[in-house]
């Protein structure tokens, strides 16, 4: 975002406090911040409790080798019991633990009890497969219930998952499966999406071609669609899991036994695996589900709209919600099947009182027209979560007004695949929201912004976003990759996780986010890397040299915007290279990656030490004029990549 932008965003004055009705019963109070203060270790010991551990632990944090943490590290649990069984065996069985919607219209309600059963039943097929605790399983799965089920199966028996987004790639999938040593993949013959079937397996078959410690793959019937089962290797979950006995009598592990990983972009083409472990993250994602959305786990219906594929669907789909016990809406499709008003129907049909979803989405309804929410009735909404990039203030008030009605307050949640939890937001209860604020750190979290030097800067003033203690659900390491993990996250500033995030501080102390600092995009609240896609690019025979940037975008907040040179052999590319390109993309990482345009130029601007000078593209791509050109080897490659564009149809 523009400096100038951010000026106008911080002189917003409008001020949304607390409902007085939410304030008067609410989970967090001023005094959670005021306890959280005087001692966070004690703090944090204390919500640990809100878990069931087999031995309860007696250490909270241990730091003692910096970066790397323990948390409650002598404490042994089960992240699966402490998700279902104990739900059941306190009484709590016959509760919802999810409403399932398919897109197709299909329903499924699944209880605390249900569920249960077919996690125990889905534990002893993995087990019968040969999977063990340590064990890496790929998941690779629509929105369905037997995703929830898969990912608690694993937990279950020790084995972590590393759920793959359904719409990423078969060569994206190979990559992830080659990189964590997978040995069984869950998947499915496919998902509904847009009105049709989309199919699943296919890439599953195609990663698998270079993936040969691959030796059982389990697949979920979804659609019915044709569907190649490799003999010996491919199993039907549910003949081979519905056959399975539904007792299973779970082993505890240490706390810090690795739950999960998870591949997010970064600044190089190599996604990271983050590593979350068990104990704290289930502390830290149950205490923030029940803090940040004041969670009356009695009463309330949660949605969280996002994919089981990200983090989002992860901390606050399953793990924390299922902790706590909640009651959660489970969507499998888009917004707009079969029409417009899908959400909103939805929210009426389950009487979903907190709604959680991106700005993205937000602006997408803004875009269709406030008529379509209005013709639903949303009442039973009481609060409006936002996640995955800044929110606009237009948006953030569009949000609370059509869909709260004014009566809803909005958090807005920062956070990371690496934090696993929020980190910072509103708390309902105590905060006067501030639109297109995520406002303070929640209590137990402790965060700076910094200058350049590492020092923190004053009220009004910009720099990164640190946070200067470790907290319960942060990542561990980089899956197989310390040094990597010290580098990225720990060298920037010594003794501070360093997020990649620019923040500002307004005059009261209270935090702007502004994007992030490093050469990853947010598009659409998917974080995506301008180095991964430049590879890809690179990758196609006619493509000599690739730059990407995100630029910003109306609705998806940022957008892919790609320049190549091609090779000289491959001359003009000829009339549909744009688009052969743009399909090379999907296919190497996955359709969210594709470029929105993509600039075939002759050449690209760089600075004498050869490096692409990607503010100047980005002033293109939007369209602005160009800044400082001065660094540059030549800075006729300006005149010329415009002349050449604007020449181009
Ligand atoms: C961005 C998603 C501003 C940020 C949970 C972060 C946000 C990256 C917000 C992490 C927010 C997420 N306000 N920016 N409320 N939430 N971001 O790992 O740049 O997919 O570093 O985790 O998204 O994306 P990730």
């Amino acid at each position: 975002m523009s400096e100038e932008g951010l000026s106008n965003l911080m002189h917003e004055d409008r001020r949304f406090p607390p409902p007085p009705e939410l304030a008067a019963h609410a989970n967090v109070t001023a005094a959670t911040y005021a306890e959280a203060e005087a001692d966070v270790e004690a703090f944090w010991a204390q919500q640990a409790r809100r878990i069931s551990w087999e031995t309860e632990p007696t250490q909270v944090l241990d730091w003692s080798n910096p970066p790397f943490a323990q948390w409650f590290a002598d404490g042994r649990l089960n992240a699966a019991y402490n998700c279902l069984d104990r739900h059941v065996e306190a009484g709590l069985g016959d509760r919802v633990a999810f409403h399932f919607e398919g897109e197709p219209g299909d329903t499924r309600t699944i209880t605390y009890a249900d569920l249960a059963s077919e996690v125990r039943q889905a534990a002893n097929a993995l087990t019968a497969i040969g999977v063990e605790a340590g064990d890496r399983v790929a998941i690779y799965l629509p929105m369905i219930p037997e995703a929830v089920v898969a990912m608690l199966a694993c937990a279950r028996i020790g084995a972590p998952h590393t759920v793959v987004f359904g719409g990423f790639s078969a060569d994206a999938l190979a990559s992830r499966i080659q990189d964590c040593g997978v040995e069984v993949v869950i998947t499915a013959d496919g998902g509904f999406r847009r009105g049709k079937p989309s199919p699943l397996k296919p890439a599953v078959d195609a990663a698998l071609e270079s993936c040969p410690d691959v030796h059982h793959v389990l697949v979920v019937r979804r659609t019915e669609q044709e569907t190649a089962m490799a003999e010996g290797r491919d199993l039907w979950w549910h003949e081979f899991v519905g056959g399975q006995a539904t007792e299973h009598a779970c082993e505890f592990f240490p706390a810090e036994h690795p739950l999960y990983i998870m591949y997010t972009s970064g600044s190089t083409g190599k996604p990271k695996g983050i590593l979350h472990t068990t104990g704290g993250y289930l502390v830290g994602t149950a205490y923030t589900h029940w803090a940040t959305f004041d969670l009356k786990p009695e009463t309330d219906v949660f949605w969280t709209a996002a994919d089981i594929g990200w983090v989002t669907g992860h901390s606050y789909l399953v793990y924390g919600p299922l902790a706590n016990g909640a009651t959660s809406v489970m969507y499998e499709g888009t917004p707009d099947t079969p029409h417009q008003g899908r959400w909103w129907e939805l929210v009426d049909k389950y009487g979903v009182t907190i709604l959680y979803c991106a700005p993205t989405a937000i602006r997408t309804f803004m875009k269709w027209g406030a008529d379509i929410p209005e013709r639903h009735d949303l009442s039973s909404l009481r609060l409006l979560g936002s996640v995955g990039e800044p929110i606009n203030p237009e948006a953030y008030v569009w949000y609370r007004h059509h869909i709260g009605h004014d009566r809803t307050p909005v958090v807005d949640t920062w956070w990371q695949t690496e934090t696993g939890m929020h980190m910072i937001s509103p708390m309902p209860g105590v905060t006067v929201g501030k639109p297109g604020a995520a406002m303070t750190p929640v209590p137990g979290v402790k965060v700076e912004v910094v200058n350049d030097e590492g020092q923190p800067v004053g009220n009004g003033q910009g720099g990164y976003l640190t946070v200067t203690h470790p907290w319960p659900a942060m990542l561990r390491t980089l899956w197989g990759d310390d040094e990597r993990y010290v580098d990225t996250y720990w060298s920037r500033f010594p003794g501070m996780y360093f997020a990649g995030d620019g923040a500002k501080k307004d005059e009261d102390g209270d935090i702007w986010f502004l994007g992030r600092v490093d050469d990853v995009m947010n598009v659409s609240g998917h974080r995506m890397s301008t180095t991964e896609i430049e590879s890809a690019l690179v990758s196609h025979p006619k493509v000599a040299e690739a730059a990407v940037v995100g630029a910003t975008d109306p609705m998806t907040g940022q957008a892919v915007v790609a320049f190549v040179i091609l090779r000289s052999e491959a001359g003009d590319g000829g009339p549909d290279v744009v688009q052969e390109l743009r399909a090379h993309v999907a296919r190497e990482i996955g359709a969210i990656a594709k470029p929105r345009q993509i600039m075939v130029v002759e050449e690209l601007p760089k600075t004498r030490s050869g490096k692409i000078m990607r503010r100047l593209l980005r002033d293109i791509a939007e369209n602005r004029e160009l800044g400082d050109v001065t660094t540059l080897t030549d800075s006729s490659v300006m005149t010329l990549i415009q002349e050449n564009l604007a020449a181009s149809p």
